[in-house]
This record gives structure tokens, C-alpha cells and sequence, in this order.
């Protein structure tokens, strides 16, 4: 299975923050934001990752992460997406390296407590179809919310004003070979850009989505109040502890 840590966008919602540094760059207690993504695939037994970045400062991710030493990597994998044309845009950026094989992607400003290595080994023994991880929070307005019936995901909603559940998708996605084609049929969305969450609901209606509920704590890093709760979290506990 591929890695592939989605680190492209402008990051408009921190400005002045990001005027002259990307998002993934910004400090979360004592690394920079993007070491968490990546060590969450590198925990997870990932060990060939690609970065999609994006914005003025890409150069910077080369001179922090190099070829991924510091990981354990024996090297690291590069794109860069012009403008923000969307998570599922970024993503299909990594079509070659991804090739016939399974994906992992990890949002570059999402960060978790624990490893993800037992959902990386779900989705290995899984045959086909995609999986996401869910996540219950207090304002799943800010996010994809899965409509839940029963035990199955109906459908999922991106940013409901009258979201129907507090169960969160969070920004790790696990995919088969078939997200290209998916990609490729995508129109963008009223905020002019490919969504993942119109690949996921493709994934729902074909009745191959599965999906786990994550153990402990979960955050993004996207707006002032995350980052802020993120460097709290991560210096209380640690991110991508072992089980
Ligand atoms: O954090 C989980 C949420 O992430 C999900 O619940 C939502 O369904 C999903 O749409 C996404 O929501 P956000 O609106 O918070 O995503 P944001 O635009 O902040 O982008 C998250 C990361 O994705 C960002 O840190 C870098 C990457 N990205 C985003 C865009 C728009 C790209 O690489 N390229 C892009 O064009």
C-alpha cells in the first residue's frame, strides 16, 4: 500500500500566519505540522509516501523533510498542486506513484492520538471499495458528518448547517485502484473544488465503504482554534502512540 499526505492549498484561514509560510509548515508544540501526517503512515507500516504541496513556499518542504531520513524513509515523493483546486484534485495528482496498488492519505493539518495501524491492516485484508474512519465531535458542522443507518453509512454530508450525526470523517481515507476513474468523473462543487467527500459518497452508493470509529483524540490544525487545541493535545499526549 502507497502513502500519500495531502499538503497543497493556500491556508487563507490562518492568515497572516500563512503569508509567508505554508500551513503544513506551521509549528504543532515541537514539530512542524506535517511531521504528524507522516509519521502516522510511517507508524501505520507505510514506507513509500508521496507529499503533495502546493503554494509559494514548496522549496521549504524539500529543505525540511529532504528525502525522508529523519522518518525511517528511504526516500520521499513530491508533487505540487497549482492553485486549490480541492482535496480530490491534489489526490489525483498521485495517479503514477499510486499506480494499480491500495492508497492511504493522510490531510496534511489532521493529527491523531493513536496509530492508525490496525485500520492500515483492515484495509489491506479488505478485498476492494475504500474505508474511512470516523469520529465523534462537538461541532461535526466544520466537517464531513456521515448519515448513519443502522450500522451503514447512508451518506455523507460535507459541512451540514443541520448535521446528522456528530460523527466527523476525518481526513484519513483509504482507497483501491478504482479512485481514479472515480476522480475523473468528479465536477467540482459549489466551492469550486474536487471533493473527497463526493469520492466517498461514490464508494457509498456502490455499497464498498467501510469504515471504523477512531480511539482517542483526533483534531485538525486548519483554523486558529485547532491549531491551538492541536499543540495542546499533542504536548499532553504524544500523537501516533502504539496501541
Ligand atoms: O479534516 C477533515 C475534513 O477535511 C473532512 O471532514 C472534510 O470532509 C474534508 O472536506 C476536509 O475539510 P476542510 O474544509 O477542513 O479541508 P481543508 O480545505 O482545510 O483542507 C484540508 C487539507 O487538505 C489541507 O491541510 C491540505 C489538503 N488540501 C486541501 C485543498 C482544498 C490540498 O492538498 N489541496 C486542496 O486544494
Amino acid at each position: 500500500m502507497k502513502g500519500v499526505v495531502l499538503a497543497g492549498g493556500l491556508g487563507t484561514r490562518l492568515h497572516p500566519l500563512t503569508k509567508v509560510t505554508n500551513k503544513h509548515l506551521l509549528p504543532v508544540y515541537r514539530k512542524p505540522m506535517i511531521y504528524y501526517p507522516i509519521e502516522a503512515l510511517v507508524q501505520g507500516g507505510i514506507d513509500e509516501i508521496m507529499i503533495v504541496t502546493g503554494g509559494n513556499n514548496a522549496g521549504d518542504f524539500l529543505r525540511l523533510l529532504g528525502n525522508g531520513k529523519e522518518f525511517g524513509l528511504a526516500h520521499l515523493n513530491y508533487t505540487y498542486q497549482e492553485g486549490e483546486g480541492g482535496i480530490a484534485e491534489a489526490l489525483g495528482l498521485c495517479r503514477a506513484f499510486v499506480d494499480e496498488d491500495k492508497v492511504a492519505v493522510v490531510l496534511g493539518d489532521n493529527i491523531l492520538q493513536m496509530s492508525i495501524k490496525q485500520h492500515v491492516d483492515s484495509f489491506r485484508e479488505q478485498e476492494r471499495g475504500a474505508r474511512i474512519l470516523l469520529k465523534e465531535v462537538e461541532d461535526p458542522e466544520r466537517f464531513g458528518v456521515a448519515r448513519l443507518e443502522g450500522d451503514r453509512i447512508a451518506e455523507i454530508i460535507e459541512k451540514p448547517k443541520d448535521p446528522p450525526s456528530s460523527f466527523a470523517v476525518t481526513g484519513i481515507y483509504f482507497y483501491d485502484s478504482q479512485v481514479w476513474n472515480i476522480i475523473d468523473s468528479l465536477e467540482p462543487s459549489g466551492r469550486d473544488e474536487l471533493e473527497i467527500t463526493d469520492v466517498n459518497n461514490f464508494y457509498i452508493d456502490q455499497s464498498s465503504m467501510q469504515y471504523s470509529i477512531m480511539e482517542g483524540w483526533w483534531t485538525d490544525a486548519g483554523t486558529f482554534e485547532s491549531l491551538r487545541r492541536a499543540t495542546e493535545l499533542v504536548a499532553e499526549t504524544g500523537a501516533n502512540n502504539p496501541d
